[in-house]
């Protein structure tokens, strides 16, 4: 049966560098406190006038995966990103970003899975490998929560940023490969994190009362502890799926929401923080983009070996969480 391994990694942000200090005149809040509470010290933020849309941050970095993995456009069989915030409500940013790529042989189609879709679309195009449907791929996660955020709310708007990240993976019979994707998801907790209804049934001309603006809420208590324990035991049903122990994971590459929920996460798998990748000191949490955006910046520093075991884990709305073993191949 074919397998699926990384050839290519890319990452795009936006050059607007907004900081805690730039947020301290926004809402009631402190430098020190969003370090302390978050670990975040900024984060990008997407401008009109700047190609920094969803369909713009998504295909920078699918350009730079391409050129990593030295292939065409023409070879990519599918592509497939996991985003909450696409330009448009339909067409799908995947058929755009296949535009702008002209890449005219993919099937292309977004997934909806909050923070964790960059591994809900991965574990798409990894089964469609093993099927034998599609032989090179493209995984984007992308996301631009600027664009949700209400920036009068303090607990949400100095949490996230925009971004996007991109993996182009291929089929092989070589033994560095995608060891396994987990996933799971809960419905009933959906309302620990949602937008409001930005598809109101009632069309707008026969409402009478004012539709509010599409906005983020959280329950941010709440959010960390099922974070903590979600992140902790599907890592750990990953490993013992795979027969490995934490000793075996070179890099975990977790999502980037609160540098205390990956301290909490790595204490319970017992993996010391040397071997977590961190950038959320920069960018926050970018939803979709935070893992593949921190896997191509740890590629791209040398961090990851030829055989390497990284272990990709995420959290978010939905509630959704996912795992993912690599043995790294690039
Ligand atoms: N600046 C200053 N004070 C603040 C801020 C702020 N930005 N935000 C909240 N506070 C205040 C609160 O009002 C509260 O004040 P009070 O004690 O007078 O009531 C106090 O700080 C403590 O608030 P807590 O909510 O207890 O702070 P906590 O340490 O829990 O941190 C946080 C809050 C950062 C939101 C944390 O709960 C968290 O990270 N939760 C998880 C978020 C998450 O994982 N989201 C992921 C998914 S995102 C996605 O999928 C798109």
């Amino acid at each position: 049966m074919p397998r699926t391994h990384v050839i290519g990694t890319g990452s795009s942000i936006p050059k607007r560098i907004l900081s805690n200090k730039d947020l301290e005149s926004i809402v009631d809040t402190t430098d020190e406190w969003i370090i302390r509470r978050t670990g975040i010290k900024e984060r990008r933020i997407s401008s009109k006038g700047e190609k920094e849309n969803t369909t713009d941050l998504a295909t920078q970095a699918s350009l730079q995966a391409m050129e990593m993995a030295g292939i065409s456009p023409e070879s990519l069989d599918m592509i497939v990103v996991g985003t909450v915030t696409p330009d448009r409500q339909f067409p799908s940013t995947a058929c755009m970003v296949q535009k702008e790529l002209n890449a005219e042989n993919a099937t292309a189609f977004d997934v909806s899975a909050g923070c964790t879709g960059f591994l809900y679309a991965l574990t798409v195009v990894d089964n469609a490998i093993q099927c034998g449907t599609c032989k090179t791929a493209l995984v984007v996660g992308v996301d631009r929560l600027s664009s949700v955020i209400n920036w009068q709310d303090r607990n949400t708007c100095v949490l996230l940023g925009d971004g996007a990240g991109a993996v182009v993976v291929a089929s092989t019979k070589k033994k560095n490969r995608i060891l396994s994707t987990h996933l799971r998801s809960d419905g009933t907790l959906w309302e620990l994190l949602y937008s409001s209804d930005g598809n109101n049934h009632t069309p707008k001309i026969l409402q009478s009362i004012d539709i509010k603006p599409f906005q983020l809420s959280m329950d941010g208590h709440r959010l960390f502890k099922k974070a903590v324990a979600c992140l902790s035991s599907i890592a750990n049903q990953a490993l013992q799926h795979n027969s490995l122990s934490c000793k075996d994971i070179e890099l975990l590459v977790p999502h980037q929401a609160n540098i205390r929920i990956i301290n909490a996460m790595a204490k319970n798998l017992r993996i010391s923080m040397e071997k977590v990748y961190t950038n959320i000191h920069r960018y926050g949490n970018t939803s979709s983009a935070s893992i593949p955006i921190a896997l191509d910046e740890a590629n791209r520093e040398g961090l990851l070996k030829k055989g390497d075991h990284v272990l990709l884990v995420s959290f978010g709305a939905g509630l959704t969480w996912g795992a993912s073993i690599l043995r790294w191949s690039i």
